[in-house]
């Protein structure tokens, strides 16, 4: 029998995993689908009864459904509660377990483009504490490596720092070029980058040699932030490959094979971006 998984959202047109499961299904030969299913959100509880039917192996959520989805699963996995949001669905003898593999995604992405990434011993330092900077926080509590985290707004911060385990100490984004020659790691998980847009003021050449500078935001691919750490010598990994790495415990799960994020794949979806 054809097993089959999906992507729900509303809408749902520009999500690239159906390019990046389909071309694991068709590299491994399964006999299984991965189909983009429009849910309006007053539809999400009759999707998941055809959840709980046995129809699909599972899938992923995104907007508008990552917070929703909590409510209409039978449990939630302990991580994917402290991101706050669900990315992957997995049905099982007529359950419906949520959990969330973006933190996953982040450091499968580290670990493939700068191996050795961390001993732990040099804190990371966090721009940003939005929705996306929870997956990272969590990321980087589970390997044990502390956090500075950065924001614009402080109160945000100080709140998140307080919610989520971990050695987080929050500081103001002035506070970047005091504490970058300390760090080993630098993430970029706001917006700042989309469309060339840049942080003023943040001096990449604080940081010691051999530091990695990374961003979540990939398109574009090279973010200004990449951009000046890659002109100072520094190491950068983008973003996209946290898109690719996401997948791949979603599709172990489904189709019960684990599959690579290889150089094809990337140049696959990058072709898509566009720019
Ligand atoms: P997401 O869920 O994608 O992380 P979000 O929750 O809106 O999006 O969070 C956006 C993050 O980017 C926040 O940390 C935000 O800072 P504030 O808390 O001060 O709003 C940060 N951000 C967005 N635009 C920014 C800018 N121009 N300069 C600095 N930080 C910015």
């Amino acid at each position: 029998m054809t097993t089959k998984a999906f992507v729900i959202g509303h809408p749902i047109a520009h999500s690239r995993s159906p390019l990046i499961h389909g071309t694991w299904l068709a590299e491994h030969g399964i006999d299984g689908s991965y189909e983009a299913i429009d849910v309006a959100p007053d539809a999400l509880p009759a999707f998941f009864e055809r959840l709980r039917g046995g129809e699909f192996a599972g899938g992923n959520v995104t907007i508008p459904h990552k917070e929703a989805v909590f409510a209409l699963c039978d449990e939630v996995d302990p991580l994917a509660l402290s991101i706050g949001a669900v990315n992957t669905l997995i049905a099982r003898d007529g359950r419906v377990t949520g959990t969330n593999t973006d933190y996953l995604g982040f450091l499968g992405n580290l670990d493939q483009g700068a191996p050795n990434w961390s001993d732990g011993s040099k804190p990371a330092i966090v721009l940003g504490a939005g929705g996306a900077s929870r997956a990272i926080l969590v990321a980087l509590a589970s390997r044990s490596i502390p956090v500075i985290l950065l924001n614009r707004t402080r109160e945000t911060a100080d709140r998140l720092a307080q919610e989520l385990d971990g050695d987080i100490t929050v500081a103001p984004i002035d506070a970047f070029n005091d504490v970058a020659p300390h760090a080993g790691l630098v993430v970029n998980t706001t917006s700042v980058g989309m469309h060339g847009s840049r942080f003023e003021n943040l001096d990449l050449s604080r940081l010691q040699l051999g530091s990695l500078v990374t961003d979540i935001v990939y398109s574009p691919l090279v973010t200004p932030l990449l951009a000046d750490a890659q002109k100072l010598g520094l190491q950068t990994v983008d973003g996209l490959g946290m898109l690719l790495h996401q997948a791949v415990p979603g599709f172990a799960a489904w189709f019960g094979v684990t599959p690579q994020v290889s150089a094809q794949l990337r140049a696959r979806i990058e072709a898509t971006l566009g720019h």
